[in-house]
């Protein structure tokens, strides 16, 4: 048996410039809102990784062709005569639960197999539920599948959402866009990935008011006036702020490019916090650091807050700042497994509940350690890179779901980086 790892030597720096693909979380939805469009919808900016390689699986099974050129995607979706997604690919990827939206919006009928648990919380679905009924979606659960069907049609109403969530919102808006009448969503999601959803949708004709704020109006247009378009993705704010994080441990400098600053506030001002320099430009970010890293305070929060995805990323650099951080994690319950490798590389971590209290320490010491989900998994190679000696971070399939091409992103800025196929005997 093998394994590949990545390999990464420590004691390094990270420097230079580095672009940012397209957002993985706004690509998955974009390809699954080209279900509306019934014909070819143009997609470019699509990063090359794997979550993005099982939505077109999604795609294909419904009956769409799917052609792809770089980081362009051709999305056909006028052949779809399918509405089934099976377990093999919800449970790769749960974000395959986003067809669920279009295809009530389409063709009056889903059949989904149910997410199971995941490792960072229980991931319910039940927002995506009651928000489709108040359309006049009927659901049912037949043999691990969620069967939904609108036996009257779909309507508008006034939903409020118990919390923002992302993928709840977008389920709506894919279904409300071709609903009798206006929808309202109330405590919507606002992050940036629901912007480019939304704006996407009206590019095919859809009228959508008010995305990236917490009250959404749309008008429902009927499901046949949809057309499909051409929609460049948005840049990919979690992968810009984990090179930052990357820069912020080793001192930079480090030009991030192609994605809107003003989606990174938060991480902004606390890298600012911790005493790094950032200048910001129209769809970049730099930065640099002189001084010693200092200790903070973070709480993950629905956007504009702190972003979950980066969590991990920042628990590293509190981990080697001068005094104690603390860090809450507010928006999934289990996330804070990555502490826990990073304690073998020498943190000093207490988990209590949702906090987390970081004393910082000198140093850290590479060692083999595993990707517990794809942002820790980013975050072991930056640990890696500062560390005394050799780190091999394991479990990288994590890692490969959402960076494209960390690795060579990573090289081209000077680390000492590789991918690395272990034989058994290495093991
Ligand atoms: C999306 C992102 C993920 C990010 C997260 C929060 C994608 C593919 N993934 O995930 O990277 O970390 O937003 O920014 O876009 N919840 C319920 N019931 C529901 C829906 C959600 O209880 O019906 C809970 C979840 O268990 C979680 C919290 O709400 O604790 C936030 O979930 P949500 O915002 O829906 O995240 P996702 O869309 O799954």
């Amino acid at each position: 048996m093998s394994e590949e790892v990545i390999v990464v030597e420590g004691n390094n720096t990270l420097a230079g410039e580095v672009r940012v693909s397209g957002a993985k979380n706004s690509a998955l939805k974009l390809i699954a809102a080209s279900l509306l469009g019934r014909g070819k919808t143009i997609l470019h900016n699509v990063p090359l990784i794997s979550d993005i390689d099982v939505m077109i699986e999604v795609l294909r099974r419904l009956g769409a062709t799917v052609t792809r050129d770089g980081h362009s995607l051709v999305v056909d979706t006028a052949s779809v005569d399918k509405w089934e997604t099976p377990y093999e690919l919800v449970s790769k990827m749960r974000a395959s639960i986003s067809v669920l939206g279009p295809l009530v919006g389409r063709f009056g009928h889903a059949r989904v197999a149910m997410p199971g648990g995941c490792q960072i919380g229980a991931r319910k679905i039940d927002m995506h539920m009651v928000g489709l009924e108040a359309l006049g979606v009927e659901f049912d659960i037949d043999h691990g599948f969620l069967e939904a069907r609108t036996p009257n049609g779909l309507h508008g109403a006034h939903v409020v959402l118990d919390f923002p969530s992302v993928g709840a919102t977008e389920n709506l808006l894919m279904a409300s866009v071709v609903a009798e009448g206006t929808t309202i969503i109330e405590n919507a999601a606002r992050e940036p990935e629901i912007v480019d959803l939304a704006n996407m949708l009206n590019e095919m004709g859809a009228n959508i008011v008010g995305a990236g704020e917490s009250l959404i109006e749309v008008v429902g247009v009927p499901s046949e006036s949809l057309h499909p378009c051409e929609h460049t993705t948005v840049g990919d704010r979690i992968e810009a702020g984990t090179f930052l994080a990357g820069a912020a441990l080793t001192g930079g400098p480090l030009r991030v490019v192609g994605v809107d600053p003003s989606y990174l506030r938060m991480a902004i001002m606390k890298l600012e916090a911790m005493v790094c320099e950032i200048e910001s430009g129209p769809d970049s970010v730099t930065i640099s650091r002189t001084l010693p890293l200092r200790s903070t305070e973070i709480q993950t929060l629905p956007h504009p807050g702190f972003p979950t995805d980066l969590q991990a990323q920042f628990m590293l650099l509190a981990a080697l700042a001068d005094g104690v951080s603390v860090i809450t994690e507010n928006v999934f319950e289990n996330r804070f497994m990555f502490a826990a490798e990073l304690i073998r590389m020498g943190a000093d971590i207490t988990i209590e509940d949702h906090h987390a209290l970081v004393r910082g320490v000198q140093t850290l010491q590479g060692a083999d350690v595993s990707s517990t989900d794809l942002r820790a998994g980013a975050a072991l190679v930056l640990a890696g890179i500062v560390a005394e000696g050799q780190t091999r971070v394991h479990n990288i399939a994590h890692i490969d779901r959402g960076y494209e091409d960390y690795v060579g992103k990573l090289s081209s800025l000077g680390v000492n980086v590789s991918r690395v196929v272990l034989d058994e005997s290495a093991l």
